[in-house]
């Protein structure tokens, strides 16, 4: 059985019975407003960014409210177990922290990948480290303690580069390879262009460039000595249209599982399976990167039955609370990712308000297993969800 996520709740009410309120809030709605007050403008902007209107962007949260559980009664719900499994390594629960790259500079001290890194090394709650970081990706490891940490690549389009980036995450012992797809050229985002803000260009969460051998040998000289050449060199190798081909060349590079993450459509979840891809991370990168599109949690169904139960589907875009979550392990995700709501607890309480955060949603997904009776994600998973009408 499962630690009893859901006594977080008493921790709260019994501290408040000593008179201690707490220190951050329980909802995503309530942190978001504070994390509002916390970050510079320009910081906010780039988080709260997305492509176009921001249709896609709402459409993500506004699916979740689409679909209902129907709760089952006397089902021995008392005990739940979350526990599962993700290419061989056992996990207490099914969440895990998305590639977010800003993070660095969401906590006050512009660390926040250190600090993402401690809560989740505190927590339990697999990390996938971005490719942007503000700390180069071997210090976030180190952070992460038993906890399993993810390297998330945005392959370059300098080869030596992507290879030593795959290198540098196998040896600081990152667990699994997350490959994005959907970003290998940046969306059209108003609320960001309106104020000609991009951080990376100006020299932010690009340790893991910086740090790396090769790029400093082809930048000939000190990143710090010339900022301007770096992000110049920067914005001239990040992107990179990977091909199904591609698929050759990362496999050969790296013994870690891969995973890719952007997928959406039920045939690129058979052509990875075809390819040897050990896993496919549903996802539209929460509506920055393309407008227009499907809410993620319409195209998650069919991404799991595609995948059939032969590799696992990470699922993240929209979710914002516990039940959000169990509601995209009984569409039949393996694991859900929170992705906005941690940088909003970043911001507000740092490693701490992250640690709350996570504490929360999990708090919640047990409750809600608990009280509708599903004592275990596969009894979840076969109920599934009913459209609201
Ligand atoms: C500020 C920000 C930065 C992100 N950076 C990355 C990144 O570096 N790599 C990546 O694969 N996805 C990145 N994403 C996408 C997230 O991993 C995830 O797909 C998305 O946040 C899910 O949408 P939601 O936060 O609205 O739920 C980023 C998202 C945000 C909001």
């Amino acid at each position: 059985m499962s630690p009893r996520y859901g006594d977080y709740q008493l921790e709260i009410y019994l501290n408040g019975m000593r008179g201690v309120q707490p220190r951050f809030p329980a909802d995503a709605a309530t942190m978001e407003h504070r994390a509002a007050e916390a970050l510079p403008p320009w910081v906010l902007s780039y988080v709260k960014s997305g492509a176009g209107d921001e249709g896609t962007q709402r459409a993500n949260v506004e699916a979740f409210s689409r679909w209902g559980l129907v709760p089952r009664m006397m089902e021995g719900a008392y005990e739940r177990d979350l526990s599962t499994s993700l290419f061989g390594i056992e996990l207490e629960h099914p969440l895990f922290l998305c590639p977010i790259g800003v993070l660095g500079i969401c906590s006050q001290d512009f660390h926040g990948d250190l600090a993402t890194a401690r809560a989740a090394a505190r927590t339990g709650v697999p990390m996938v480290a971005s490719t942007l970081s503000q700390d180069p990706l071997e210090d976030i490891a180190a952070e992460l303690g038993d906890t399993p940490g993810f390297f998330q690549l945005y392959p370059p389009n300098d080869r030596d580069l992507a290879l030593s980036l795959i290198r540098r995450a196998e040896q600081a012992g990152y667990s699994a390879l997350v490959v994005t797809l959907d970003t290998w050229v940046t969306g059209w985002r108003p609320r960001d262009l309106n104020t000609a803000n991009f951080p990376q260009l100006r020299g932010y969460c690009l340790a893991n460039y910086v740090t790396d051998e090769h790029f400093r040998s082809r930048l000939g000289g000190d990143p710090e000595a010339d900022p301007m050449a770096t992000a110049a060199l920067w914005a001239s190798v990040f992107g990179y249209a990977t091909s199904w081909s591609d698929l050759d060349w990362i496999r050969e590079a790296t013994s870690l599982p891969i995973v890719l993450k952007g997928i959406s459509h039920p045939d690129d979840v058979r052509k990875a399976k075809d390819l040897g891809v050990d896993g496919v991370y549903c996802s539209n990168h929460g509506g920055r990167q393309a407008n227009g599109g499907l809410p993620a949690l319409q195209t998650l169904p069919r991404v799991v039955e595609a995948a059939d139960d032969e590799i696992p589907v990470l699922f993240d875009s929209g979710v914002r609370s516990g039940s959000d979550m169990v509601k995209a392990l009984a569409m039949g995700a393996t694991l859900v990712g929170t992705g906005r709501p941690y940088v909003h607890a970043l911001a507000v309480g740092g490693e701490d308000g992250v640690v709350h955060h996570l504490r929360s949603f999990l708090a919640e997904a047990d409750l809600l297993m608990a009280i509708d009776g599903y004592p275990t994600l596969e009894r979840l998973r076969a109920a599934g969800l009913e459209r609201v009408l």
